[in-house]
């Protein structure tokens, strides 16, 4: 039987990922007391017990490096006002100043890793596996604390930032423990 199966091209491939709407992360690491930051939105949850949770990270991200060594690091849900930190952390070069300039500041948390000040949340992380997929990595790890504020979230959706619209539905999910 002939193969009619057609050859999806790269550009299809992104487009449709584009279409799965998503939070913006920053991933945070230590690198001798400066901040490496990478702006991520492959992360996703993966088990509530134990509580891990990933990450995607492209083998050429400085990050992927970084993180593989640290084996610690932050996880950074963005809030709406933090577009530009997304930008400046999705670029390859990058001064401290620069970072500054672009609103982001930080805390660090008592094992020592860098955390975003006024996130929408962060999560603390240790690392628990590392598992190589095609050019990316996935990061497994164990989230070890939290931190919430009040906020809405930055989108990314089809290649935009977006802001969060209304309530469809009322969740039956405790908001509240
Ligand atoms: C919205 C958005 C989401 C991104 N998500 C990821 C991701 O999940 N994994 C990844 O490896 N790169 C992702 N990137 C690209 C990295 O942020 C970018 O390559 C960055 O320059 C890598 O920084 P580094 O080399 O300092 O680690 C994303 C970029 C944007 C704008």
């Amino acid at each position: 039987m002939p193969d009619v199966r057609r050859r999806l091209s790269q550009l299809e491939f992104r487009k449709a990922l584009g279409c799965f709407a998503t939070g913006v992360t920053v991933i945070t690491v230590d690198r001798d007391g400066e901040v490496h930051g990478m702006t991520a939105n492959a992360f996703t949850s993966v088990s509530l017990d134990p509580m891990l949770v990933l990450v995607c990270v492209d083998h050429r991200a400085r990050t992927h490096a970084h993180l593989h060594e640290k084996k610690r690091f932050g996880i950074n849900i963005l809030c709406e006002s933090q577009r530009t930190i997304s930008e400046y952390y999705a670029r390859s070069i990058e001064t401290h100043q620069h970072a500054e300039q672009a609103g982001a500041r930080f805390d660090q948390t008592g094992h020592g890793t860098p955390v975003l000040r006024d996130a929408l949340a962060y999560l603390e992380c240790r690392l628990q596996s590392a598992h190589d997929a095609g050019d990316h990595t996935i990061f497994i790890a164990e989230v070890e604390d939290v931190v919430l504020r009040e906020g809405r979230p930055l989108l990314f959706f089809r290649g935009d930032y977006q802001e969060i619209g209304k309530v469809i539905e009322s969740s039956s999910l405790p908001k509240k423990p």
